[in-house]
């Protein structure tokens, strides 16, 4: 090929799940399907510059964050590299540079490898549109979402919005264990501009990595009941979604989020990923909708910080609440407001 150099600049958001996904078989096929809100302000910006090698000697990379150089992130890219070589033939004839920024601050315990594996994904794959074929714009995100899926399994839900479905599922036409596809369905006036404020309440490490975590699914005593739930939760939430209806809505979340937890309260080893503060939060939550008549319910990934979820006509005075009675319980008070999203830009 005679392109010898050049670089290509993706924003890619996080997202959270609405019906989690908890548990994957080999080659990073989920377990069970689901659903997630992609996010707006929480993003990875990352640019890939690839420059021509003399010798096919292996990867060649260096990555930095902020502008500095990053070792640590080298094996998962490596891991990442291998598993998507075959869909990259490129990958070994070229050195790359790979640059990347978080909007979110770092460490804070949001999970940026669904933001950054997105915006990797979607780098190279404007190096293989470039180098090679003519890729159409739907095949193009298709295989981005591939791709990512490959560097991280809910990675595949962050390249389109403002609803992505990923993992085989019945009733939802065009879903796919292989990538994420936009929710093809009427989605309800209630759920427009949804929005997301993450409480942090532990910047701490991970005490449970996700790939431990999922692997922890396998021979699991309720895997196969969990892995039967989510699917029919996800049927579910399709007619809630159309129907708008928010009681059946903050039920199906908040359930499926507390069940996440059981799932890792009840592996063997087991884990507590949620700390007093996080319960803390949640009662409140639930004492505020009681008393206001209030929408607002919480969802959490494998930590302990809260996703605080919320119509947007109740955003002024969920925020005065979260301000007054939440905020004591985040980490330095910190926390991130967030709206749903529509996916991934190319700058
Ligand atoms: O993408 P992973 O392997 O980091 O798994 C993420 C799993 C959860 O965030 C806990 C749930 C989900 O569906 O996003």
């Amino acid at each position: 090929n005679s392109i010898d150099s050049g670089s290509f600049t993706w924003a890619s958001p996080s997202n959270i799940a609405l019906v989690k996904y908890w548990g994957k078989k080999e080659h990073q096929i989920p377990e069970n399907p689901s659903i997630s809100f992609t996010l707006n302000n929480c993003k990875t910006t990352t640019t890939v510059s690839f420059s021509k090698k003399e010798i096919n000697t292996g990867f060649s990379f260096e990555v930095f964050l902020d502008g500095e150089q990053k070792e640590d992130f080298k094996p998962k890219i490596e891991t990442f590299f291998k598993r998507v070589e075959v869909y990259l033939p490129f990958l070994n004839a070229y050195h790359f540079k790979i640059e990347t920024s978080n909007t979110f601050p770092h460490s804070s315990g949001i999970a940026s490898s669904a933001s950054g594996m997105s915006a990797l994904a979607l780098c190279l794959m404007s190096i293989e549109k470039e180098l090679s074929t003519d890729v159409s714009e739907q095949d193009f995100i298709k295989k981005a979402s591939f791709l990512a899926r490959l560097g991280s399994g809910s990675a595949c839900r962050s390249l389109e919005g403002d609803l992505v479905v990923w993992g085989t599922h019945d009733e939802i036409k065009g879903s796919s264990d292989l990538f994420g596809v936009k929710y093809p369905y009427d989605v309800h006036q209630n759920f427009k501009n949804y929005q997301d404020t993450i409480l942090l309440v532990d910047k701490g490490e991970k005490q449970v990595s996700s790939t431990v975590g999922h692997n922890l699914m396998h021979g699991h005593p309720f895997a196969q009941e969990r892995f039967k739930q989510a699917n029919s939760n996800l049927s579910q939430m399709v007619s809630i979604l159309k129907n708008g209806d928010l009681d059946q809505f903050i039920a199906l979340v908040e359930s499926e989020a507390l069940t996440l937890h059981a799932m890792m309260m009840t592996s063997m080893p087991y884990f507590i990923l949620m700390k007093p503060n996080t319960l803390e939060i949640i009662n409140k939550i639930w004492n505020y909708r009681k008393q206001k008549g209030s929408n607002v319910c919480f969802t959490l990934d494998a930590g302990a910080n809260v996703h605080v979820l919320y119509p947007q006509n109740e955003t002024a005075s969920v925020l005065e609440f979260i301000k007054n009675e939440l905020v004591a319980y985040c980490q330095n008070g910190q926390y991130i407001c967030d709206v749903i999203g529509l996916g991934a830009n190319k700058l």
